[in-house]
């Protein structure tokens, strides 16, 4: 397990147990957090699942692969430069602590 703090638009705030080996998307859609939606469960087909990197974890993850910089152009809200997918998030025990923002909208 990893612990992943989720940061809702509006200032709310879970942390999660997210088992190693899913994404961070996946953590997010099961446990109800709702700034996550994940249209097509993770088959990097959406852009509905953007979150923001915390700028301290961010260099800590491996580089978005040149679908997932594509599919980052379709996100509804501002990509930014700590923009990423959070199905392409792979949750290992070295992300313990992680924490990701997530926009104000998915559509
Ligand atoms: S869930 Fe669709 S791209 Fe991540």
């Amino acid at each position: 397990m990893a612990s992943v703090t989720y940061i809702e638009h509006n200032g709310t705030e879970y942390v999660i147990d997210v088992p190693v080996g899913t994404s961070v998307m996946q953590g997010a859609v099961q446990n109800g957090v709702e700034g996550i939606v994940a249209e097509c469960g993770g088959g990097l087909a959406c852009a509905t699942c953007h979150c923001y990197v915390d700028a301290a974890w961010f260099a800590k993850l491996p580089a978005a692969s040149e679908a997932e910089v594509q599919m980052l152009d379709s996100a509804a809200n501002d990509r930014k430069s700590n923009s990423r997918l959070s199905c392409q998030i792979n949750v290992t025990d070295e992300l313990d602590g992680l924490i990701v923002r997530l926009p104000e909208k998915q559509y």
